[in-house]
């Protein structure tokens, strides 16, 4: 299946990249602490990161103040992302993240093949059309280890959601079309097995911080505590699954 790309190259959504910059999201923060309890990385890490879907490098921009030592390459589709990420980092004398624009789909393999040691993709592959071709070309690149945050499920059922917001109930057609896909855990493991990476690890994002729910009815993530105080994600009609994976060669 050919992926649908008006929803990432036209009507660039720079709020939610921008909101990014002055706050780090709390699953970027978690995140990285996850990868340091693997001991993946820490601060005198120094390897070659590629991060898939990078939009404007804001977690690229987190990322290098906890791991300094760390060169990062950022890719996405959206040139004007990554125009306006890579003159942030001009502008902050940062020279260690950089961004690309490139087609994950299409990657240049003369270029990025055995470039770097991992992969990491912040919210993406959920809001691709599917996940096995998608790795699969992000496997070609032949990294130690690729780890990602997405939605899924601990169990053998596969979602694939796709979403439709509209102004309002008269308008024939929706003015955002996104996927919310849910991958089954279990299979993903088995399809990182199959390709050479025997490790694999998940961990679900239990955020703790409030939400607050919006004063609308479209998509936009909000809390809500649960009887024994955990919250759970909610965006529109979805229950948000956040997971990180982890998957490695050795
Ligand atoms: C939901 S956003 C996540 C952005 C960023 N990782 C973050 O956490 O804020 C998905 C990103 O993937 C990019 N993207 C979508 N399809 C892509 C493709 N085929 N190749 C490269 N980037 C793509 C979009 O332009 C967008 O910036």
């Amino acid at each position: 299946m050919k992926q649908r790309l008006d929803e990432w190259t036209k009507g660039d959504n720079h709020e939610y990249f921008d909101r990014q910059f002055k706050k780090t999201y709390q699953s970027t923060i978690k995140f990285c602490d996850w990868l340091e309890q693997l001991e993946v990385l820490n601060r005198e890490s120094s390897c070659n990161i590629m991060d898939i879907g990078t939009g404007k490098g804001a977690n690229l921009n987190y990322m290098n103040k906890r791991f300094p030592n760390c060169k990062f390459l950022g890719l996405d589709i959206n040139k004007n992302l990554v125009d306006e990420g890579n003159a942030y980092f001009k502008n902050k004398n940062i020279n260690n993240c950089k961004l690309e624009c490139g087609d994950l789909y299409n990657l240049d393999y003369n270029r990025y093949k055995n470039g770097f040691e991992g992969i990491i993709s912040y919210q993406t592959l959920s809001w691709l059309p599917e996940y096995k071709k998608s790795l699969s070309k992000i496997i070609k690149l032949n990294p130690n280890w690729i780890s990602l945050t997405s939605l899924f499920y601990d169990g053998l059922v596969d979602c694939k959601i796709e979403i439709n917001e509209f102004e309002n109930p008269k308008k024939k057609n929706s003015f955002k079309t996104s996927f919310y896909n849910v991958y089954s855990l279990p299979r993903l493991e088995y399809f990182f097995k199959k390709k050479g990476y025997k490790s694999f690890k998940s961990q679900p994002f239990v955020i703790d911080i409030d939400l607050p729910k919006p004063d609308h009815t479209l998509m936009h993530t909000y809390t809500k505590k649960l009887e024994n105080g955990e919250r759970i994600q909610i965006s529109g009609p979805l229950l948000l699954n956040w997971f990180f994976i982890y998957a490695e060669k050795k």
